[in-house]
């Protein structure tokens, strides 16, 4: 695959954390690499601590890693510039509850640089793409989970970014708030978009990823195409489930 097309590029990334008063080592990631192609939705799994958040908060320039090298629109991850087509959902948004989404959305539009009027152009827009239109004026104490999921997507999309990085968007949500969340995820990447989201919930994976990298322990234990991954395990098509817990459980038996 011609090297130009891959948006993303991680290599060889490494970060270990040190914790409390002993400065206890946490290998949360080990080496990982991977790549995206412009236009993918891309599907990032792994069991819970397999080091997902981690490697996306280095991509984001949110934590420095020890080791490796990010690529962003063949910007180095060291640069804000590699940034600024990107949109971010957190894993856990922290927003000012007091502020509504219209609010919210005005400050996170002046993060992104953009000018009073290009903000007020896009607001109404971007509040009833994410199915906010009723809510708008409401400050986000009085939100429910799914509806702070969409509040986090609408602030991820305002700079007009030309990759979405989303950490886990489907978690918590009911299966009308994913099905929600996923058509949207559809809808982006046919507007031109290219996608990559973490999630457990490999239904929705299996339904829109072309393309999984999947983790454990801080390690790369597969990647590429979907349906070649699935395509043959002793001559057997496969599940993504039978994938996951194969991977997982070759991974643990090697510790
Ligand atoms: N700030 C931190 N300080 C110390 N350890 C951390 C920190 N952030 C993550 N870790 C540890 O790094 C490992 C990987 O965590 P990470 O959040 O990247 O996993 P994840 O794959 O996103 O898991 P989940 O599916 O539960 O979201 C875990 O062991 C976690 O406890
Ligand atoms: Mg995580």
């Amino acid at each position: 695959m011609n090297d130009e097309n891959r948006v993303i590029k991680v290599s060889n990334l490494q970060k270990t954390f040190h914790i409390g008063f002993f400065r206890k080592k946490v290998e949360a990631v080990k080496d990982v690499s991977f790549s995206v192609k412009k236009g993918d939705i891309f599907g990032v799994l792994g069991p819970n601590g397999a080091g997902k958040t981690t490697t996306l908060k280095i991509m984001m320039g949110l934590i420095f890693a020890d080791k490796g090298s990010v690529l962003l629109n063949g910007i180095s991850g060291d640069s804000h510039k590699s940034r600024e087509k990107i949109g971010y959902l957190p894993e856990k948004a922290y927003f000012h509850e007091y502020l509504t989404p219209i609010e919210l959305l005005k400050f996170y539009g002046k993060l992104y640089g953009l000018g009073k009027k290009e903000i007020n152009s896009k607001l109404d827009i971007l509040i009833e793409k994410v199915g906010l239109s009723d809510a708008a004026k409401r400050p986000l104490k009085k939100f429910s989970k799914g509806m702070l999921q969409r509040v986090g997507l609408a602030q991820a999309l305002i700079g007009d970014p030309d990759i979405l990085v989303l950490d886990e968007p489907m978690s918590g949500l009911d299966p009308v708030g994913r099905k929600f969340v996923a058509d949207l995820i559809v809808e982006l990447n046919n507007e031109g978009k290219t996608i990559l989201f973490s999630s457990h919930i490999l239904s929705d994976i299996e339904r829109l990823c072309s393309r999984v990298v999947i983790f454990n322990k801080g390690l790369k234990v597969a990647d590429g195409a979907l349906d070649e991954l699935l395509e043959t395990h002793d001559g057997r098509a496969e599940t993504l489930e039978s994938l996951f817990m194969r991977k997982a459980f070759e991974e643990n038996t090697q510790k």
